[in-house]
């Protein structure tokens, strides 16, 4: 049987895993897909850069439009990253009845909807995987291995560089743009690695997760999102002190109120087996109804981790090729016409404990005034720590464990406390989910 036949959009990081891993195991690829993959054109921006991979008997272009315009090519993998060109890239490929294979997370995140509307249209396939989590195969096992559930929540360590830069901090002590550089060197970090710091990233990845977990449209714009850039040592210290860890973490979970979709620093006890997932792993914790939590875990991000979920989703467009599109596994893992509008929750109505950090004057009652506007606002607390002034300082920092609370309410009492003239400079809030 003749090949089934690739187009490359980019060559960078991943999309030089892919040429790796597609030519390193041809053969055990092609005894899974029955078929020879053969890449026979890849784009680039630079065609004089030098790469780490063989690109002998693929054509070369820096025109992506020339590859999804080809009609030799049966699959097209957009591995370029960013919104444009890459939505015209993909909707065109759709639009010539080629089956489409993406690890851009930004693309699917924001325009999934209309993506996946032209692929029915066209009864035609786009894959996902790297999209979320890089090697792990969540989005296979939350849309196929727990199809028989009813999905409560999930809660994941998905940017890989984020956890990079928290493990370093607290192991090393390292200075936090010097790891970041490391992370942009080993080819973590996105192109602008604001979106990883700041969160975005993350949020786009949970804008997926939520919508095959719970069966609701991609509402990336939903997503409360807060990066780890304002996280400190002394914060890393603290909670590793009251025996928790900082993670970054992406949340949706499910209840009788609506959606909770929200991205932030989170401190998670370190007897928890994800508040011990280090460096560039990642790991999702799926709680369903029938089979309980599971726990997925693997390499967020890298080359060959990030192709080893390309390739596996190219396998299956080539499994596919033949099938009849009304019964393939939906794209969102719903019917399409059963996906569900459910409304999501605004951040100042999601309940969590938090962790508070406050500078306060060394003198008597300041403490008391502290605990009465906690108290005046129904807020219980769970352990408080006071440190030494640093020397020849008169403020000392308090860190407060509190009970869970919504957050409309804890909002109300740091704005009494901040208030107050004994606290000086920022009061910092992180949230705390205990994850049982
Ligand atoms: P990258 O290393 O920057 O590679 C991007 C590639 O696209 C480069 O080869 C670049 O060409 C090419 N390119 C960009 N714009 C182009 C244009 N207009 N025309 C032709 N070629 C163009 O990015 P990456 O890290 O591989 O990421 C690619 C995608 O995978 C992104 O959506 C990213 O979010 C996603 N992803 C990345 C990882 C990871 O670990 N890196 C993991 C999961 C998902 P040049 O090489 O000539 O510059
Ligand atoms: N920049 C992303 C990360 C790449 O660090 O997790 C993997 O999606």
């Amino acid at each position: 049987m003749k090949p089934v036949t690739i187009g490359l959009l980019g060559l960078g990081t991943v999309g030089g895993g892919t040429v790796t891993v597609l030519q390193r195991n041809a053969g055990e690829i092609t005894r899974r897909a029955g078929r020879d993959i053969q890449i026979r054109s890849a784009a680039a921006r630079d065609l004089s850069k030098q790469r780490p991979f063989e690109t002998q008997g693929i054509h070369l272009t820096q025109d992506p439009f020339e590859i999804v315009n080809d009609p030799k090519i049966d699959i097209i993998v957009e591995l370029m990253g960013g919104l444009s060109p890459a939505r015209a890239l993909v909707l065109t490929a759709l639009e010539q009845g080629k089956h489409v294979v993406t690890a851009n997370k930004a693309l699917i995140a924001l325009h999934g909807n209309e993506i996946f509307a032209k692929a029915r249209e066209k009864g035609l396939m786009v894959a996902f995987e790297a999209a979320v989590a890089g090697g792990i195969p969540i989005i296979k096992a939350i849309r196929e291995g727990l199809a028989g559930n009813t999905v409560e929540w999930l809660a994941g360590i998905i940017n890989g560089t984020c956890n990079f830069i928290l493990t370093d901090m607290r192991e090393q002590g390292r200075d936090f743009s010097e790891v970041l550089s490391e992370a942009q060197a080993l080819g973590y970090a996105e192109a602008d690695p604001t979106f990883d710091i700041e969160g975005i990233d993350a949020a786009h990845k949970l804008t997926i997760l939520a919508s095959i977990a719970f069966g609701i449209p991609l509402q990336f714009d939903k997503v409360a999102v807060e990066g780890i850039s304002a996280i400190t040592a002394a914060d890393i210290n603290y909670a590793e002190a009251l025996g928790y860890r900082i993670k970054l973490l992406g949340i949706a979970r499910r209840s009788a109120r609506g959606i909770e979709l929200r991205v932030h620093p989170t401190l998670i006890p370190e007897r928890r087996l994800i508040a011990n997932v280090n460096g560039v792993m990642n790991a999702v914790l799926v709680k369903g109804d029938a089979v309980g939590p599971t726990l997925y875990y693997g390499a967020g991000a890298g080359a060959e981790p990030t192709a080893s979920s390309v390739v596996a989703d190219i396998i299956d467009v080539v499994r596919a090729l033949t099938s009849d599109p009304e019964n393939r596994v939906p794209h969102l893992a719903f019917q399409a016409g059963a996906i569900a509008d459910m409304p999501i929750l605004p951040m100042t109505e999601i309940e969590s404990a938090y962790y508070l950090r406050l500078s306060a004057v060394d003198q008597p009652g300041v403490l008391a005034d502290v605990t009465r506007i906690l108290a005046d606002h129904h807020i219980s607390i769970e352990a408080i720590l006071q440190k030494e002034p640093p020397s020849g300082e008169t403020q000392l920092p308090v860190i407060i464990l509190t009970h869970r609370v919504i957050e409309k309410d804890m909002n109300a009492a740091i704005a009494a406390i901040g208030a107050l003239s004994t606290i000086g400079g920022n009061i910092t809030r992180i949230r705390v989910e205990t994850l049982g």
